[in-house]
């Protein structure tokens, strides 16, 4: 296929960075074996043979190629940067009971939660393996951050998704932590491997935080609008869970006593019967919560251009562009 032939910047930035990505593909082979424990191999199998967008590793390549970079750590950095993303998908399955992933049905389903939180602990560990292959001090440092904060958003989601009083900025804070840290230090390392110029560097942990968020934004919204053939996931998964996202919380805030005490019931105390989603749709209508969040969604994804203004004209970057506009046209 040619590059033009292919529609979604993603795939037209995985084709660019072909070799790359072969070489990340085939260091994820690798790596997500074990010698002594068959569990693992069968489980990470499942979730990487099921593909994934791979994202987060194109681009760290990405942002690597963008400062002309022609070692090799990006390929290790791309690897390490999945490999989080995989270990905190095995451990958010178990979290949310989820029985979906990449289209398949999740480890914790097939096997159980033991294996998916061991096997995710094992993902974890071999991430760390990877990038401190690199030797790089800068760049030990950016992930292990952005591994707690992600831990800390998960953490934090769990105490807040149930409360009533939870608000758009703590939302903004779990989304910038579960999701955006993963984005912006897969960005920034790229970057940093580069030796690109501060400023630069600045620019490209900015672009993967707005970035970030307006994926998860998206993603928050596609669980109430969604194709579950489309995503992969269930509809409506969010509400049974009673995760507070952007769409309910923007409702509750605009809601009647009424509406507030069918919130109180369902998510906050749990209390859900079968009708219960088709009513909280019909409320996330009627004050046209869905639009709003898509709104937002667009501008963090408007955010995520402008923080790329600064970086050097290549076409890199017109498709780290349009990937700002990808995660978001996939809600309009
Ligand atoms: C899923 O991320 C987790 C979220 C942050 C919503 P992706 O949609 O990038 O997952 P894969 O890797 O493509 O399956
Ligand atoms: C994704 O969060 C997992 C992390 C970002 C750690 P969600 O729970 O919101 O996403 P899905 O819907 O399971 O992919
Ligand atoms: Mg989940
Ligand atoms: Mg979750």
């Amino acid at each position: 296929m040619t590059v033009s032939a292919i529609s979604k910047p993603h795939e037209r930035l995985a084709e660019i960075l072909f070799d790359k990505m072969d070489a990340v593909n085939s260091l994820i082979r690798t790596r997500m074996t074990s010698d002594h424990a068959p569990r693992i191999p069968e489980v990470t199998a499942h979730l990487v043979e099921a593909g994934g967008k791979r994202l987060r590793p194109m681009l760290t390549l990405a942002a690597a190629r963008l400062f002309g970079y022609t070692g090799d750590h990006d390929v290790r950095l791309a690897a390490t940067v999945e490999f989080i993303h995989t270990a905190t998908l095995l451990h958010d399955d178990v979290v949310d009971e989820s029985s979906q992933r990449r289209g398949r049905p999740s480890a914790n389903l097939l096997w159980d939660n033991k294996s998916s939180v061991l096997v995710g602990d094992y993902l974890f560990s071999r991430s760390f393996q990877l990038m401190v292959e690199t030797g790089s001090l800068r760049v030990l440092d950016i992930l292990a951050n952005a591994s707690a904060t992600i831990a800390e958003g998960e953490v934090l989601q769990m105490t807040a998704a149930t409360d009533l009083a939870t608000d758009e900025s703590v939302y903004l804070q779990v989304v910038r932590g579960k999701t955006a840290a993963l984005f912006s230090a897969a960005t920034e390392v790229g970057g940093v491997i580069a030796n690109a110029p501060e400023p630069h560097v600045q620019a490209l942990f900015d672009y993967g935080d707005a970035l970030g968020i307006a994926f998860q934004i998206a993603d928050d919204l596609l669980d109430y609008q969604g194709d579950s053939k489309a995503t992969g996931k269930n509809v409506g998964d969010d509400f049974r869970e009673r995760k507070l996202t952007l769409p309910v919380i923007k409702a509750v805030a605009r809601s009647t006593p009424e509406e507030r005490a069918f919130w109180e019931r369902t998510i906050a105390k749990g209390r859900q019967e079968d009708a219960d989603l088709d009513h909280a749709l019909c409320l996330l209508n009627k004050h046209a919560t869905l639009d709003a969040t898509r709104a937002d969604a667009v501008a963090w994804a408007t955010k995520a251009k402008t923080a790329l203004a600064p970086l050097p004209d290549h076409e890199i970057k017109a498709l780290l562009q349009d990937i700002a506009d990808y995660v978001v046209s996939r809600i309009n």
